[in-house]
């Protein structure tokens, strides 16, 4: 991999006296798709928030684009090109659609080395990514459908203008469906060269989009691997995962 996006280098991370990430390390290259997989509570959402900044690195060091952000605030990483689509969605219930959009809007620094490759995102083109959220501009965000709420968290991350999207089980409560409307969104933002962690609990959702696969166990790093590998090894996505 020539330059990684997000890289985690041997990291411990504490909730209180919780010792909930031991060693980790894992590296998300530009412009590819990690799948980072482990059943509830092996530490996946822990590891998406020492990447944002919300939960600092005890040990260990994480950097992105090869700058080293350990010790930044949250602002200072999502400055740094880092947007997280956070597990539970977290849109604010009680503003608007467009309201919602409008706070998480971040220009990109025209010019500076952390501007992304591709045209910056608008109200416009994340309308034009989800047209249904355009149809309910002005609707109160909690009358939106589970389904319409994780566009919503997915459009603010993209306001935000991000290189490295962080992803965390955004199939999680939706119906089949809405899970594959999601899940052809996510590809389109992978072709459009955003680099993309893909926090989920299920492989199969995971396997069709990622490059490369990253398995948690309690608060370990398991596995490194590929969909086409892990595709051939039941045994160990049981020992895991637990079954599929
Ligand atoms: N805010 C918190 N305070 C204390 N413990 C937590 C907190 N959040 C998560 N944990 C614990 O940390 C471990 C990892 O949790 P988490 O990263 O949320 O796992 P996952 O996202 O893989 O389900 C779990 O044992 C969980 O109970
Ligand atoms: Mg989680």
């Amino acid at each position: 991999m020539a330059t990684s996006a997000l890289r985690l280098e041997g990291v411990d991370a504490f909730y209180g006296d919780s010792h909930v990430l031991q060693n980790v390390s894992f590296e998300l290259g530009e412009a590819r798709m990690l799948g980072l997989l482990g059943r509830n509570g092996a530490g996946k959402s822990t590891c998406m928030n020492v990447g944002m900044g919300l939960l600092a690195a005890r040990r260990g060091a994480v950097s992105v684009f090869g700058e080293d952000v350990t010790k930044l605030s949250p602002e200072l990483i999502a400055a740094r090109g880092v947007a997280l689509v956070p597990q539970g969605r977290r849109i604010f219930r009680s503003l608007t659609v467009r309201e919602n959009l409008l706070v998480a809007g971040r220009k990109p620094d025209a010019g500076s080395k952390h501007a992304p490759k591709h045209a910056p995102w608008t109200m416009d083109t994340v309308f034009a990514m989800f047209p249904r959220l355009k149809e309910r501009t002005s609707q109160m965000a909690a009358h939106l459908s589970g389904g319409e709420q994780q566009m919503l968290a997915i459009g603010r991350a993209l306001m935000g203008n991000p290189r490295v999207l962080l992803m965390d089980e955004p199939s999680e409560g939706l119906a089949p469906q809405i899970v594959a409307e999601v899940m052809a969104t996510i590809r389109k933002l992978k072709e459009s060269g955003l680099s993309i962690v893909l926090v989920e609990q299920n492989p199969n959702l995971v396997f069709d989009v990622a490059d490369d696969i990253v398995i948690l166990n309690t608060g370990g790093v398991a596995v490194v691997s590929t969909p086409a590998a892990l595709r051939q090894d039941d045994a160990l996505l049981r020992q895991h995962l637990g079954v599929f």
